[in-house]
């Protein structure tokens, strides 16, 4: 099995997912600037992903850190907190993770020792905080395939969008988590992937990582969404989110709140599975929900390839938001929750 990323004693190892389904090949960042560099360039992708990508470059970038000094080590938290944090707006787990990073940071310091001491401590501390996001997140993501799998029937085709599966996280995925926990349950699960213009996560990641589990995945390219559903061929949509608001507005993969509308339309449950880490209390409907807008070229182009006229516009709205009322429940770690969601998501934080 793969490994999406892992702290290494050279540093931060991913599978660079810009190479699959072709390549199977691995990247080493030594510095937390190459780790921000390859949250940027979706080397690394998927909101978990992120986050555990976030906190290990902090680690890193604070374990390569020069500072001799409790204030230079402070500013150099700031520095690299704050180069991190302007890779991507919109998955909140990067946030999430940096917060949990500069806990961790103060926590370590407010412990007694000589200045030496206390420096060499939050290191450590760092190191060790990283490597449980990332094997805290694995766990989550098997606890939501427990809680979701049970809405799974056997014998049915689901559909995803984007990739939300082992490369998106720590490991075993959230939407495709619940599959693979279905599937572990004994039940005969279909796939239909969603290609998912522009950056084909669909076709590139989950059919690659589901094929290598050997669940029957089907691609389609995302305008054949519709027609599956209203052909009955499809029983359930299953997608990750890259941030939840209060009120269960869901931020994902640019197409989601197409998916989710024609669900509606043709009386298809459509769920979400994610973390509490991708649940933004803070904030109280999803039209506060920063979406990222990538470049161009990522449309217009196909690894170098111009795929349009010349010189002719394009917009690349990274993701779009799903207003609550489409979505039939949200899948945690800590169980199903379903309307009214300002209710029931704060509640899975008590
Ligand atoms: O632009 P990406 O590939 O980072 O977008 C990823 C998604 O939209 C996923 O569906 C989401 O992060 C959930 S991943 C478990």
């Amino acid at each position: 099995m793969f490994k999406t990323i892992e702290w290494t004693s050279d540093g931060v190892r991913m599978i660079d997912q810009t190479r699959l389904p072709g390549e199977e090949v691995y990247r080493t960042c030594r510095n937390y600037q190459e780790v921000a560099e390859a949250i940027r360039s979706m080397v690394i992708r998927g909101a978990p992903a992120i986050g555990v990508a976030a906190a290990m470059g902090v680690a890193l970038g604070i374990k390569n850190s020069s500072a001799q000094s409790i204030p230079e080590l402070r500013s150099d938290f700031e520095t690299i907190a704050d180069v991190i944090s302007k890779t991507r707006p919109t998955a909140v787990n990067l946030f999430w993770a940096i917060k949990r990073m500069r806990e961790t940071f103060e926590n370590a310091l407010s412990e007694p020792g000589s200045e030496t001491e206390k420096i060499l401590r939050v290191r450590t501390c760092l190191v060790e905080e990283a490597q449980r996001v990332l094997a805290e997140d694995i766990a989550v993501n098997e606890a939501m395939g427990r809680h979701g799998a049970a809405l799974l029937q056997d014998s049915s085709t689901v559909l995803t969008h984007c990739n939300a599966g082992a490369l998106a996280t720590g490991g075993y995925g959230t939407a495709l988590g619940v599959i693979r926990a279905a599937v572990a349950d004994g039940k005969r699960i279909g796939v239909f992937a969603d290609e998912t213009r522009p950056f084909l996560q669909g076709a590139r990641l989950t059919a690659w990582e589901l094929a290598k589990d050997g669940i029957p995945v089907t691609v389609i390219t995302d305008n054949m969404a519709g027609h599956f559903m209203k052909e009955s061929k499809i029983q359930a949509v299953i997608v990750g989110a890259d941030r939840i608001a209060s009120n269960g507005d869901v931020a994902n993969k640019i197409g989601t709140y197409t998916v989710a509308v024609l669900a509606r339309e043709n009386h298809v449950p459509f769920y979400v599975a994610a973390p509490l880490s991708t649940i933004d209390l803070n904030i109280a409907s999803g039209d506060e929900i920063p979406i990222e807008e990538r470049s161009p070229s990522e449309v217009t182009h196909w690894r170098g390839i111009l795929t349009v006229p010349e010189n002719v516009n394009a917009r690349h709205p990274a993701f779009d938001v799903t207003p609550h009322r489409y979505v039939t429940a949200i899948i945690t770690e800590r169980g199903v929750a379903r309307e009214p969601y300002v209710e029931t998501l704060k509640a899975l934080f008590r």
